[in-house]
């Protein structure tokens, strides 16, 4: 296929379409260092247009990692029985929400493997406390049952995040064992349903995953509407399954971060910790390419090196005031930190 385009026709369509295309999508995740400057600048366009130098900074307090389900990919999966588990209690995340909130953070966003003990009402009794700090609440715990997401939304919080992991329902299976795609895309639907704002997103690199199926991650957010999506490389874990697979392409990261932003003008889309990981400097390349939002690690340290997910997440963010720390690195770039709760401020009603 022949497909010219600037960085600036790339940004405008964005806003006044025609969309991407599947076959535009798949053209340019192919795409070589040269055409790939442009789609990153064209992304940056985009992001500079609807959130100007603003950064979004979110607290993460990942409070269990006991986790009931078997993801080949990640370390906290159940099998793993190297991984000592811990589970912190209700006074310790709402200390350590207190504690983000007082450093200068907007948005507290608490983490946790799928663990039956943190029960919904459980978790509910929290995002209440937390809510008194005026913080926005995210909840990222995996999938419950639509009354479950009720009573948590009740509780006062105001986004989720399910990362849907792959649009490729046959890698989905293989790699979730204890769910599907079908499963994960209602529990979708029920959050945006119920008011959330909604997370998906994706893995880059994963084992078996083609560049058509990461055509069709950035098409499932797109036609999601999410108002958050999470985008980042595989990094294999040695203590899973997947331990011996090679990890994913941080440029290939970097062109599904682009397109989606492409695909979603109003999104908060984070330079996630795992592309920091993957690659020296990631998150900065990141919020270069259409990312406008860090989420710091705030975990108690006592507890912080267990949540697993891949090796070096526990090493990225180590300064003891992440928000501070934070500012300084964005105002290098050129970049100031959100005061306001930071939704996304896509106007109601347009796509
Ligand atoms: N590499 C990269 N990301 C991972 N996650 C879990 N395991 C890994 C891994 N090995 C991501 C998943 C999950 C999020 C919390 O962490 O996408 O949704
Ligand atoms: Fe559990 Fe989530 Fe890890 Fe899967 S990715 S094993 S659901 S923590």
């Amino acid at each position: 296929m022949e497909f010219c385009f600037t960085a600036e026709e790339l940004a405008k369509r964005a806003f006044s379409g025609p969309p991407l295309t599947r076959e535009e999508i798949l053209y340019l995740l192919r795409a070589g260092e040269e055409e790939a400057e442009i789609l990153f600048k064209a992304a940056d366009l985009v992001r500079a247009q609807v959130f100007g130098p603003v950064v979004h900074l979110r607290a993460i307090i990942e409070f269990s990692n006991f986790c009931r389900n078997n993801c080949l990919y990640c370390g906290l999966r159940r099998e793993n029985r190297r991984l000592p588990r811990y589970r912190m209690s209700a006074r310790e995340v709402v200390q350590a929400a207190e504690e983000a909130a007082s450093q200068g953070f907007k948005t507290v966003v608490l983490q946790s493997g799928e663990d039956p003990c943190w029960t919904p009402e459980r978790l509910a009794e929290v995002v209440k406390e937390v809510k008194k700090l005026g913080v926005a609440v995210t909840l990222s715990v995996g999938e419950l049952a639509y009354e479950d997401y009720a009573l948590l939304k009740e509780a006062g919080a105001d986004r989720y995040l399910l990362r849907h992991e792959t649009a490729d329902p046959e890698l989905f299976a293989r790699l979730k064992p204890d769910t599907s795609l079908t499963k994960r895309r209602r529990c979708l639907e029920w959050l945006k349903e119920l008011g959330y704002e909604t997370g998906a997103g994706c893995m880059v690199g994963l084992p078996g995953q083609s560049l058509e199926s990461l055509a069709e991650d950035v098409l499932f957010m797109r036609e999601l509407q999410a108002e958050m999506a999470g985008i980042g490389p595989f990094i294999p874990h040695p203590d899973t399954p997947l331990g011996k697979a090679s990890p994913g392409s941080p440029f290939l990261t970097l062109k599904v971060l682009a397109l989606t932003r492409l695909c979603l003008p109003y999104a908060n889309l984070p330079a996630t910790t795992a592309t920091g990981v993957a690659q020296k400097g990631g998150r900065e390349a990141a919020l270069l390419c259409g990312a406008n939002v860090v989420m710091p690690d705030v975990t108690p340290h006592r507890y912080r090196l267990l949540y697993q997910l891949y090796p070096g997440k526990a090493q990225a963010d180590p300064h003891p005031n992440a928000f501070a720390y934070w500012q300084e690195r964005l105002q290098a770039l050129g970049r100031t930190v959100g005061q306001d709760l930071g939704f996304s401020p896509r106007p109601r009603g347009a796509s």
